[in-house]
């Protein structure tokens, strides 16, 4: 019998097969059929940190008139006991599914100010989250900021909430830092126990009639999992964090190449967006297939054996091999 299993954030997980974030893992009833299918953990879908200050606000203003309007205002505040905030619906959430599920569990954080996390973190932790996942989606658009300041945001947004909570951390990272592996490394040297390597931003449109800038969301191709492979192969010797790859990987020879190249485990979103949370178990199948066909006895065994130390032509990883492939195109 082929052992499937492996470790990540220093979890020990069944198979390397996760859901990230997205609408299907935020119902107990997908997240149940999930779970069913043979996925070894899910993420939450995130919660925001702008939910959370525009509700603040909200709830500011609806007090701040309500005193306005009625002198004896305090009295009839109705901030009533039942008042659910977005991080009590969330808090409910993690105990929900850490009752119904036996999988892993880990929370999802979006925002890039470090205020509020700390005792959001905290909160995560009591509920009973098993990790967590920090994504950092910033569009870095503003040219008096550095680089630096940028990667600062997420090493100081890091290290905030690691001397707080005793939970794993996990950073979703976007590709478009100078220095991907550095960026990595600085992040493990902060405490990161994982890295979840990409993030996928979402590239608005124009739209023609009305010459307004749209928002436009559409599902990953396969291709974008290239992007991931390479980047994991390469780091994945050089840094001693568990891996995620996340983008693209819809079939079951895009996991297989992600966990050659290093991935302690895949993230599927788009795919089982499109093909149903049923669709793990048939992942999850031919991922064991191959492992046999090609006698491996184990994940272990077959993680990271394409990847940058192991590889037979790692320079085929780097730029040497640019020039080649675009004089290799014919017309
Ligand atoms: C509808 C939808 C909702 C998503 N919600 C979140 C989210 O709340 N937090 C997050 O970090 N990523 C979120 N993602 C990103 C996915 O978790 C995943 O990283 C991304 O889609 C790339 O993986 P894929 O190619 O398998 O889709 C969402 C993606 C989709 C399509």
């Amino acid at each position: 019998m082929i052992d499937l299993s492996t470790e990540y954030l220093g979890i020990k997980l069944s198979n390397p097969l996760v859901p990230s974030s997205s609408p299907l893992t935020g119902e107990l009833d997908s997240a149940m059929k999930l779970e069913d299918a043979g996925a070894s953990a899910l993420v939450l879908p995130s919660l925001f940190e702008e939910a959370i200050e525009y509700e603040q606000q909200q709830l500011e203003r609806f007090v701040n008139s309500q005193s306005l309007g009625h002198y004896e205002a305090l009295s009839y505040q109705p901030i009533p006991e039942e008042y659910s905030s977005e991080l009590d619906r969330y808090l409910e959430r993690i105990q929900q599914f850490k009752s119904a599920l036996d999988i892993p569990v880990i929370a999802s954080l979006n925002g890039i100010s470090t205020s509020g996390w700390i005792e959001t973190g905290k909160e995560l932790q009591q509920a009973g989250a098993d990790a967590i996942e920090l994504n950092v989606y910033y569009i870095a658009g503003d040219p008096t900021i550095s680089g630096e300041e940028v990667e600062n945001r997420y090493l100081q947004l890091l290290a905030d909430l690691r001397g707080h909570i005793s939970l794993p951390v996990t950073m979703k990272l976007s590709s478009q830092f100078s220095c991907v592996a550095n960026m990595v490394h600085k992040l493990e040297r902060a405490g990161a126990r994982g890295v979840s390597l990409f993030n996928r931003f979402y590239q608005p449109d124009i739209d023609l009639e009305t010459l307004q800038i749209k928002p436009h969301l559409e599902l990953s191709s396969s291709m974008e999992s290239l992007l991931r492979i390479r980047w994991i192969a390469l780091i994945r010797d050089r840094v001693d964090l568990s891996i995620a790859a996340t983008g693209g990987f819809h079939h079951t020879e895009d996991i297989i190449k992600g966990l050659l190249a290093g991935a302690d485990i895949i993230h599927l979103c788009s795919a089982l967006m499109k093909n149903g949370p049923e669709h793990i178990a048939v992942l999850k199948r031919e991922l064991q297939d191959w492992l046999e066909e090609n006698e491996y006895s184990s994940v272990a065994q077959m993680k990271g054996s394409v990847s940058r130390s192991c590889a037979i032509n790692p320079a085929a990883l780097e730029h040497s091999n640019y020039m080649h492939i675009i004089k290799s195109y014919s017309l």
